[in-house]
């Protein structure tokens, strides 16, 4: 890997990338009202792009009024009044250079029912996570298991959200479909148990994302961007491998390869990580399964890290440097030492607190 490859360029479909360099998706709570984050909140991350990102990556929008939203105040990108709010951020970003894409997501089974309109928790299959929710100290709701009326409405939501961020003006949409949220929930086995046409084999645990997929690249015109991000841990129960083996993994890779997306964003608790009980960690198994342009992230904190990471991918993502360091990129580029920061130094990013 040559020195400069951090900071070449990259296409991604129609769309060119600066450099290698991208700000992950970061939930900030903000949004108190109405559904849209904080000015101050949005004002980050077009700095971001100001200092250097070459991708910056909204946090995860919620898609729907009934059961989507996991956390107390997450955004909504489904109304007139939030597309007008994202528009001028999604604009100032790119006017510095950078790529904007919204992420979305539904919770799933990591539910904070009482923060919903609806006051409904739904999932494939009504299975608990095994640990407390953190922030309420309480355990998680028992699941509704979804009905394919469910199915349906759910998939409405995530149409309706990316016809918010094209109207918006952002250069592409992120499903999420990592961290045990529904759509993960759905592929690994660990929280689905259904005996239908969405449970049991592989392709029909992929089945959910698919239908996503598919009526999402529906309204996504064609000169946008369609991301997909996928992980083998959850955010509860976090020790679990959500996958059991590498052809597992691989064999979702490759299923996920045929759909009409553009990129793979593969997040791990650490890059470096040897996964599945091999010498290989996340990328390389995933490289070896798809041609798509792929996306690494999970504690790649400087510029050795960042090298080293884009050896089986093509885009390194960071969330806490990014978060905590306004100057990471130029920093990377300098080859300074640099912190690796630690989950508590990420509260911050829940405070009302203005961040650099
Ligand atoms: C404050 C904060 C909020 C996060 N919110 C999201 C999110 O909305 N969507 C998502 O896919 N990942 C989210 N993550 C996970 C990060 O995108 C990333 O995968 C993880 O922090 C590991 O990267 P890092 O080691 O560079 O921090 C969040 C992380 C942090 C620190």
């Amino acid at each position: 890997m040559s020195k400069d490859n951090l900071f070449s360029p990259f296409n991604i479909k129609n769309r060119v990338l600066k450099n290698r360099m991208g700000v992950a998706p970061m939930t900030r709570m903000s949004s108190i009202n109405d559904s849209i984050p904080r000015q101050d909140v949005l004002e980050f991350l077009v700095r971001r792009a100001e200092n250097g990102a070459a991708i910056v990556y909204t946090e995860a929008i919620v898609t729907d009024y009934e059961s989507a939203q996991g956390y107390p105040g997450q955004a909504r990108m489904l109304t007139q009044r939030q597309i007008d709010a994202w528009k001028p951020v999604v604009k100032a970003i790119q006017d510095k250079g950078a790529v904007a894409i919204m992420q979305m997501f539904h919770c799933g089974r990591i539910a904070w029912q009482e923060i919903n309109p609806a006051n409904r928790v739904i999932a494939p299959s009504p299975i608990r996570p095994k640990q407390n929710n953190r922030l309420t100290g309480k355990p998680y709701p028992l699941p509704d298991e979804m009905t394919t009326f469910d199915i349906d409405h759910v998939i409405t939501g995530f149409v309706e959200t990316a016809k918010g961020a094209v109207a918006a003006g952002f250069d592409g949409i992120e499903i999420h479909g990592a961290h045990g949220y529904l759509i993960n929930s759905f592929l690994s086995a660990y929280a689905n148990q259904r005996t239908d046409a969405y449970g049991g084999t592989i392709e029909n645990r992929f089945r959910f994302a698919k239908e996503v997929i598919q009526a999402v690249h529906h309204v996504v015109p064609e000169d946008r961007l369609l991301t997909f991000r996928i992980s083998n841990w959850g955010v509860v129960d976090m020790e679990v491998s959500l996958f059991d083996s590498k052809e597992e993994w691989q064999e979702l890779i490759k299923l996920l390869s045929k759909q009409p997306i553009d990129a793979i964003s593969v997040s791990t608790y650490r890059y470096k990580d040897k996964a599945f009980g091999t010498d290989q960690d996340m990328a390389r198994i995933t490289r070896d399964a798809t041609d798509l342009p792929l996306m690494i992230c999970g504690q790649i904190f400087d510029r050795t890290h960042a090298e080293d990471a884009l050896t089986n991918a093509d885009i390194v993502l960071s969330a806490k440097s990014m978060l905590l360091n306004p100057n990471w990129v130029e920093d990377v580029r300098s080859g300074k030492e640099l912190p690796l920061y630690r989950r508590e130094d990420a509260n911050v990013a829940y405070t009302d607190q203005p961040l650099p």
